[in-house]
């Protein structure tokens, strides 16, 4: 990390790797589940609806087929998703949130789990459950967690799917603190990443400044 001429931390990374999905609708929509007045119906509504907006970002490239189609009108062309196979992996517990819009997209993708927590005072994570796809390495892996904060989580989640033999892996977070990046990039040279917004860093308790506040206690209600 170095410091701008405004004094301001700045870091570098690999930016082919990252996507911000900045949509209006999504700036809007993150805006108010930043808002700590917001409550948890709409702040988990709304972590469902921004995880769909990220969906399809990164199923930007799934490959599709042509199929014949009779219209009201006339036969045609047309295209399908190519049966391509999905796995949506929720780091647990905040990344459940994100499961349901992702599934709106494609209802028949399986769900894998990875339980992490993280120590309050290493910030560093801990794993506590995992349950994957067997045929994980033929799917594209979408790993969802709201947060990445120091990127503990996210580079551990990776190096177990990578383990598992996952080969496609895209990360779908929201919040994203510039030295999580960094660090999920490092960790694993081959992952890209979908955020709705990088934000200014870390606090002294590693959460995100001015990020959202602990996703997984206002996405179940346990603040
Ligand atoms: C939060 C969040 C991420 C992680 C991000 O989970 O949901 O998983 O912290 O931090 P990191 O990038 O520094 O690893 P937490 O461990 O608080 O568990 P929870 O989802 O059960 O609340
Ligand atoms: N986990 C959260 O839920 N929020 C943060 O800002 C950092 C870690």
């Amino acid at each position: 990390m170095t410091k701008n001429k405004e004094g301001a931390l700045t870091v570098a990374y690999d930016v082919a790797r990252v996507t911000v999905v900045d949509h209006p609708l999504v700036q809007h929509k993150l805006s108010i589940l930043r808002d700590e007045r917001t409550g948890t119906k709409q702040f988990r509504d709304l972590v469902s609806e921004l995880a769909m907006f990220e969906g399809y970002e990164a199923m930007r490239d799934l490959p599709l087929e042509d199929v014949r189609v009779t219209t009201p009108i006339c036969e045609t062309t047309c295209k399908q998703v190519a049966g391509k196979k999905l796995a949506i992996i929720p780091i647990l517990r905040a990344g459940l949130g994100m499961v349901d819009g992702l599934l709106s997209l494609v209802p028949a993708a399986r769900v894998g789990h990875i339980g992490m927590s993280r120590d309050e005072v290493t910030h560093e994570p801990h794993e506590y459950y995992c349950k994957l796809p067997q045929d994980i390495g033929e799917r594209i892996c979408l790993i969802v967690d709201p947060m990445l904060a120091t990127g503990g989580s996210a580079a551990d989640a990776l190096k177990q799917l990578r383990h598992h033999g996952a080969r496609d892996i895209r990360l779908l977070s929201i919040v994203a603190a510039p030295e999580g990046l960094v660090r999920v990039l490092e960790a694993d040279s081959d992952v890209h990443i979908y955020v709705c917004a990088i934000d200014e860093g870390l606090n002294e308790r590693a959460y995100i400044v001015p990020g959202l506040g602990d996703a997984g206690d206002r996405i179940f209600g346990t603040l």
